[in-house]
């Protein structure tokens, strides 16, 4: 299997599953718990089916939808996502320059590969930095101001991860971070050598934007787990959230929003978007998916802030569904992660224009020139 037979996002799962050391594509595929949650964030797409109009002339569709006042070129966006550059030696560069290509949104995480100067530097395209707070609150302020001074055009402050969630998968695969070659792991890395020879010898792994603070040893292996309960504050509350949103004074997202009472108090602490998410299936299982969550908060609070629906995206017509139902965008992390594993930027480009090519025939199938005239009365819920 070759990045050329990849024509949607299950082709690509499967080849980073053939190009990925065990340990590592079981931290992108896996989920907490049962994975009810993860199961269902895409299952939920196909409860409700779009009802097109026909004989609607439609050549040529407008794909653009403008977010936190940044109009981009396609109503998907790239969620921030860490270590990238265990997934694939390009890492955030690839994804960074593959989102400037497509024209939207990419989220870069606290604990990516490549540094927030690098990738303020690197593309002139939106981007948003996603922070955790951590429990050092120094490195919660310099990680602000040097966002400012890179230039991103927006934060997104994560939510749902107060502590890790149950990973089994992470826990039988012995999943760490930077990963080690130690007796156990050599057979999996040894499987997968053209992988590992980049892992040894191209640039040396670091957590990039928190370099030399106390989650950053290189010496020492954590897993995703331990990171999350050890480093970041368990006590993070609305104050914090409004504080951080004062301190930063430009666009602010929460991500991982899911209640409606929530929703409105995001509204309330001035917030300018939310992302309805419960983190892609990986934090609470038997969590609502997103999508079913969509309606009752676009319609509490759709008209004052700009809502996107998170997670279980691997189609096009995901996307239609969750514009039908008043998302200003979905934003998604697997659906770029597996194909970044598969191929680097030319990996992630081909998936972002295969997803891209499905939104905009689904939108000439359903008779629409754009988002703005899909609504509800063209989807049916079964
Ligand atoms: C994530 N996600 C995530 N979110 C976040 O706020 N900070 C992070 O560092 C990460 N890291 C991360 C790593 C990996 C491997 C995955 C798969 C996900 C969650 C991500 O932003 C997004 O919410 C989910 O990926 C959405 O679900 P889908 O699109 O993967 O189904
Ligand atoms: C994850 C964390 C890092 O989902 O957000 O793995």
């Amino acid at each position: 299997m070759r990045l050329a037979d990849c024509h949607n996002t299950e082709d690509f799962r499967k080849l980073a599953q053939k190009r990925l050391p065990s340990p590592i594509f079981h931290y992108i595929d896996g989920g907490a718990d049962d994975e009810v949650t993860l199961r269902r964030n895409a299952a939920a797409f196909d409860e409700c089916d779009l009802v097109p109009d026909v004989l609607a002339g439609v050549e040529s569709v407008d794909l653009s939808t403008t977010v936190m006042g940044k109009r981009i070129a396609m109503p998907l966006m790239l969620s921030p996502t860490a270590l990238q550059r265990l997934f694939h030696w390009q890492g955030e560069r690839a994804v960074a320059r593959a989102a400037e290509k497509f024209g939207t949104w990419m989220g870069v995480s606290t604990i990516g590969t490549a540094s927030i100067e690098e990738i303020g530097a690197l593309i002139a395209s939106p981007k948003m930095f996603q922070l955790y707070i951590h429990r050092d609150q120094g490195l919660n302020r310099g990680l602000v101001e040097r966002c400012k001074a890179a230039g991103f055009d927006a934060l997104a402050l994560t939510v749902d991860t107060i502590v890790g969630g149950n990973r089994e998968r992470d826990l039988r695969t012995g999943f760490k971070t930077p990963p080690r070659l130690t007796p156990s792991m050599i057979l999996k890395f040894a499987a997968r050598p053209g992988w590992t020879g980049h892992y040894l010898f191209r640039e040396k792994f670091e957590l990039a934007n928190i370099r030399g603070t106390a989650g950053e040893d290189p010496n020492f292996a954590l897993s995703v787990a331990e990171y999350i309960n050890t480093q970041l504050d368990p006590n993070m509350d609305w104050k914090t959230a409004e504080r951080l949103r004062a301190d930063w004074g430009g666009e602010f997202c929460l991500k991982g929003v899911m209640s409606v009472g929530d929703a409105r108090r995001a509204v309330d602490i001035g917030a300018t978007a939310i992302m309805v998410s419960n983190h892609g299936g990986r934090q609470l299982d038997g969590g609502r998916a997103p999508f079913d969550q969509l309606a009752e908060i676009v319609d509490a609070v759709g008209d004052r802030i700009d809502v996107i629906c998170d997670g279980g995206v691997r189609r096009g017509s995901h996307v239609l569904k969750a514009l039908s139902v008043g998302a200003k965008a979905c934003s998604g992390g697997r659906m770029y992660l597996y194909a970044l594993a598969a191929g680097g930027q030319e990996g992630v480009e081909r998936a972002l224009g295969k997803l891209r090519g499905e939104i905009e025939r689904g939108m000439q199938l359903m008779g629409k020139r754009s988002a703005a005239e899909l609504g509800r009365g063209n989807l049916r819920w079964r």
